[in-house]
């Protein structure tokens, strides 16, 4: 969807970052800008600043930054297209939707519309005769009638086209009934209800709209569950199973676990903060939609072998986020002389409620769980198996920053494996001198290279040649500062810039200027992800000298040229001395300034 730009330039003029951000922040003025507490973090001292001249927010806690569209996108959870008709809705403005766009956007709706229908009808079934079975399912699992209704839980019937009939009656259209994903088509053509004969589970968004379905069979049959498949309105990484519900929450965090049952479970005996990804992976887009409630997530995975490896696979997502993250690790059960594996609900219909608040207090944190898991890898009755664990065990303590932390966990790392506290101590320090190379190496790089500091804290945008990047950044704020600048920027393309996302602001700069139009940062929501919107939010919270500004550019442009000439090995650089360029970066003695 591309809104003309013209449009876009007006709608960000009308809509100022102040008044549109002191709808939800309230907003003291200090100096040029004004602050207030950041919606997007928890945070007591207020680092969220709103900047007038620039129409941009930045968060210096949490590094969100953006103009009015990507604020709205973020506090509304809004697709882009949908921020902005937010916002001209609130300028008052007419949208320019071309007519395929509006189709679309009726076609969404329609699928909505008969999605709430479908979930009304099932949950309808359960007073039914023929939802007799999926009732007596519930009592069967302890569903409680109100905590069915909470969830808007329901049945689909024992026939092969109920759905449909009742849906058509009501005026949806078999084509509609294809698109919400409700109905199949079989080789003949002949449409037939997805969801038959099972316990149905509506998934609802955050904004409280029924955007796809869950079903689980009543008895042993395979597949267990069945669930939407992505839709017009559904897409399975962007949503999570009741985070309608735990958005309300007033628990200080969230729980995240695997299962439907799981979370209705968890729910049902008081512990509102619970969602699920639905059997799979978190991703990315989840975290998102999470950092908006909770600062502190709680992964409470089945202590299956499945489970754990989400589990690590999770914490490896979430390792550089701003979430707090801890683990509990469910008790296995012994049936039979067997263990057995447990998920949240077996634990909490065995256990009850009380001993899982009591796990939950005391739930081992990210280390822990990370220490067991090295520890699950060897036989520790063994000679070798133990000097593996050690070796392996203490390259992670040796990471931890406090040497006070190091002391303990050693303690009880040396205590699992049957060692001398001494002998895991002194692994350690071995441990820990192999990293204090590394580190120190790290460090000369740095400090050569400018700094760590400003790498974008996106990995994905990380800048690969950080002198040129940094010179990008110069010229790409240079521009915003004054677009005529475009002017002197003859000799220098966008292919020369290393980092790809600078390259590409910078070319919508030298567009802007060349159809004789000013550009300002937070039109570019549509153009850039959030991350990179962040970043160049980020970047633009350093100055430039107006008054220097042609110099400042001139210089900024040859550094790019020379580090571009460098890397793509043209010009006239003789080879030996560029190869010997490249050991001395390899080795952390970065490129001198020339
Ligand atoms: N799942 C799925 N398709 C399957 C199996 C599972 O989509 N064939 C998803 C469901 O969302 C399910 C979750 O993965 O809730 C976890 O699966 P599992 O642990 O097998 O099921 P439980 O949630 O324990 O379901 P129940 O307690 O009803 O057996
Ligand atoms: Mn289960």
């Amino acid at each position: 969807m591309a809104f003309p730009q013209q449009f876009l330039d007006e709608l960000v003029s009308r809509n100022d970052i102040v008044d549109l951000v002191s709808g939800y922040v309230a907003l003291t003025r200090k100096g040029s800008n004004y602050f207030g507490l950041c919606p997007f973090h928890n945070e007591k001292t207020g680092s969220f600043s709103v900047s007038p001249d620039k129409q941009m927010y930045y968060c210096f806690g949490c590094h969100h930054g953006g103009g009015a569209i990507n604020f709205v996108m973020e506090i509304e959870n809004l697709s882009y297209p949908d921020a902005v008709r937010f916002l001209a809705k609130r300028a008052g403005m007419e949208v320019p939707e071309d007519s395929a766009d509006r189709a679309e956007a009726r076609r969404r709706q329609r699928v909505l519309a008969l999605n709430k229908d479908a979930a009304r009808w099932y949950y309808q079934n359960l007073s039914t005769p023929e939802g007799g079975a999926v009732c007596a399912y519930l009592e069967k699992r302890r569903i409680s009638r109100r905590t069915a209704m909470n969830f808007g839980l329901g049945a689909s019937l024992d026939q092969w086209d109920a759905l449909i009939t009742a849906m058509q009656e009501k005026g949806y259209t078999k084509a509609e009934l294809l698109a919400a994903g409700l109905a199949v088509q079989n080789q003949k053509g002949r449409l037939y209800d997805k969801f038959r004969n099972r316990l149905m589970f509506p998934v609802i968004d955050v904004r409280g709209d029924v955007v796809a379905f869950g079903g689980r069979v009543l008895d042993k049959s395979e597949p267990k569950y069945m669930n939407t498949n992505e839709t017009i309105v559904y897409s399975k990484r962007r949503n999570l199973y009741g985070i309608n519900l735990a958005k309300k929450t007033k628990r200080p965090n969230f729980i995240l676990c695997e299962g439907n049952i799981d979370v209705i479970t968890l729910h049902q005996a008081g512990f509102d903060n619970a969602v699920a990804s639905m059997g799979t992976a978190l991703t990315v887009e989840q975290t998102r939609i999470l950092s908006r409630y909770t600062k502190e997530l709680v992964l409470c995975y089945d202590n299956d072998t499945a489970g754990q490896m989400a589990t690590q696979k999770n914490i490896q997502l979430l390792e550089n986020s701003e979430f707090k993250v801890r683990v509990i690790q469910l008790p296995r059960r012994l049936v039979d002389g067997e263990y057995v594996k447990q998920d949240v609900d077996d634990f909490i219909k065995l256990q009850g409620p009380a001993a899982f608040e009591a796990v939950l207090r005391g739930s081992e944190d990210q280390l822990d769980f990370r220490m067991e898991a090295v520890a699950a890898k060897y036989d520790l009755s063994t000679g070798d198996g133990k000097i593996a664990y050690a070796e392996e065990i203490s390259e992670l303590i040796a990471s931890l920053p406090s040497p006070v932390e190091r002391e303990v966990c050693a303690g009880r790392a040396a205590e699992k494996a049957g060692l001398t506290r001494e002998a895991m101590l002194l692994e350690v320090k071995r441990a820990r001198g192999k990293l204090r190379g590394k580190d120190r190496q790290e460090l000369t790089r740095e400090t050569l290279n400018v700094s760590a500091a400003r790498q974008p804290r996106d990995r994905t945008i990380r800048y690969t040649d950080l002198r040129s990047a940094m010179a990008e950044e110069g010229v790409v704020r240079l521009l915003f500062l004054d677009g005529t600048l475009a002017e002197k920027c003859g000799a220098l393309p966008p292919e020369d810039f290393s980092s790809p996302v600078l390259g590409r602001v910078y070319a919508l700069q030298l567009r802007a200027h060349e159809e004789g139009r000013g550009l300002s940062p937070s039109a570019l929501a549509g153009e850039l992800s959030g991350e990179e919107m962040s970043h160049l939010t980020t970047l633009l919270q350093k100055s430039e000298n107006p008054g220097r500004a042609d110099q400042a550019l001139s210089d900024y442009i040859r550094i790019i040229r020379e580090r571009a000439d460098q890397r793509m090995g043209r010009g006239e650089t003789d080879p030996l001395l560029a190869a010997m360029e490249r050991s001395k970066e390899k080795k952390g003695y970065g490129g001198k300034p020339k």
